[in-house]
């Protein structure tokens, strides 16, 4: 078999679909589920695309997920509403969180909605571009299981998880999409490092002896750790604080792993919060500034070894533009993807 593949999007979709109807999943739920998760790959961001299939059906299938979640909204006032996410698959429930966050930002100028009962959600760039394609600006927040230190410590405590922000630019289909990690490098991609054996740079991580290292083994085995010292440290904390504490849910390092503790529900929790853009002066002049700003930064003289300026969400952009139709799977991820069609009984068009 060849290291990479590429398969018609049409095809994983529909195979995704089955897999998740296999485990009760409504029709519809299986396919925003499966349309996210392909989105990451359309967009680059593979470590949180279907190569990430065998972890949500796992906790499915060991029922610490709930494939039939009662999602329940609570008022808090008319702006502002709490989502309890009945221990669902994340997707779902930020999705719904991310259309009532939308829908309540056109009608009131902000929308916030706060999650509690949730589980991991993917790449938060879904609910971003979501909000952004809808005339808001908005920000995306959610904590995750214990993967990084706080600054000075030499032992996991907060998560990985992303700081996202989004707005539209005067092209409706290419928003600016901040959607970032706090730990150097995503969890997966240290991983997919340490299986090459490859060098990664220092200050991505520590071995367990809490030396720096640039071994992608020793670091997978280590600590991982956050972009930009305390700062990415301080940031991954901010996130457990407004993600965890402040809506309800799980923090300080008892957010459950998904991938290797089924102990019970991880308890995820998201933060939302819309604006609408026209809000201080038109929605035309927003964009136009926008516009500005993006063709001025363009302009700026390179730095050495770059040949364009891009601005956040555009390099994932591109790569979506070429992956219109298909997506390349790695050897890996098929062979996985065909031991979960014959464990579920779905047919699988993956092929030698
Ligand atoms: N749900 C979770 O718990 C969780 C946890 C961690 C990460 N994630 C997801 O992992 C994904 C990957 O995160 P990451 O930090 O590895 O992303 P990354 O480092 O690839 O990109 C981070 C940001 O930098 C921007 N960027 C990249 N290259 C650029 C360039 N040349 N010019 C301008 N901007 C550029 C991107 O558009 C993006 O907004 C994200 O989608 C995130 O949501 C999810």
């Amino acid at each position: 078999m060849k290291i990479e593949k590429r398969y018609k999007k049409k095809i994983i979709l529909n195979f995704t679909i089955n897999i998740f109807k296999k485990l009760n999943l409504s029709r519809s739920n299986a396919n925003l589920v499966a349309k996210h998760l392909l989105r990451a790959d359309e967009r680059g961001v593979w470590s949180h695309g279907i190569v990430r299939l065998p972890i949500y059906t796992e906790r499915l299938e060991k029922k610490v997920a709930n494939p039939r979640p009662k999602l329940r909204f609570k008022k808090i006032t008319n702006s502002i509403y709490h989502l309890f996410g009945d221990n669902g698959l994340g997707f779902i429930i930020a999705q719904n969180g991310i259309e009532k966050c939308v829908k309540l930002a056109h009608q009131n100028g902000i929308g916030l909605v706060a999650i509690k009962n949730s589980n991991h959600f993917g790449m938060s760039a879904n609910y971003l571009e979501y909000a952004a394609k809808k005339n808001c600006v908005a920000w995306v927040f959610t904590n995750a299981s214990k993967a990084l230190p706080p600054h000075g410590a030499m032992a996991a405590f907060f998560g990985t998880s992303p700081f996202g922000f989004a707005c539209p630019t005067k092209k409706k289909n290419k928003p600016f999409v901040l959607d970032m990690a706090s730990s150097s490098v995503a969890r997966g991609k240290l991983r997919f490092a340490a299986q090459k054996g490859i060098k990664i740079p220092y200050g991505y991580a520590l071995d367990k002896f809490g030396k720096p290292t640039n071994d992608g083994l020793k670091a997978f085995n280590g600590i991982m750790l956050p972009f930009g010292g305390m700062k990415g440290a301080g940031l991954s904390w901010m996130m457990d604080i407004v993600g965890g504490i402040f809506t309800g849910a799980n923090h300080s390092g008892k957010v459950k792993n998904a991938i290797n503790d089924f102990s019970g529900p991880a308890n995820v929790g998201h933060l939302m919060i819309c604006l609408k853009t026209n809000l201080f002066q038109s929605h035309s002049t927003f964009l136009e500034k926008i516009e500005y700003g993006i063709k001025k930064a363009k302009k700026l003289k390179k730095a050495k070894g770059f040949k364009t300026i891009l601005h956040p969400g555009e390099p994932e952009y591109n790569c979506s533009i070429k992956q219109k139709n298909s997506i390349l799977l790695s050897k890996n991820t098929i062979v996985e993807l065909q031991k979960l069609a014959s464990k579920y009984g779905v047919k699988s068009p993956f092929n030698d």
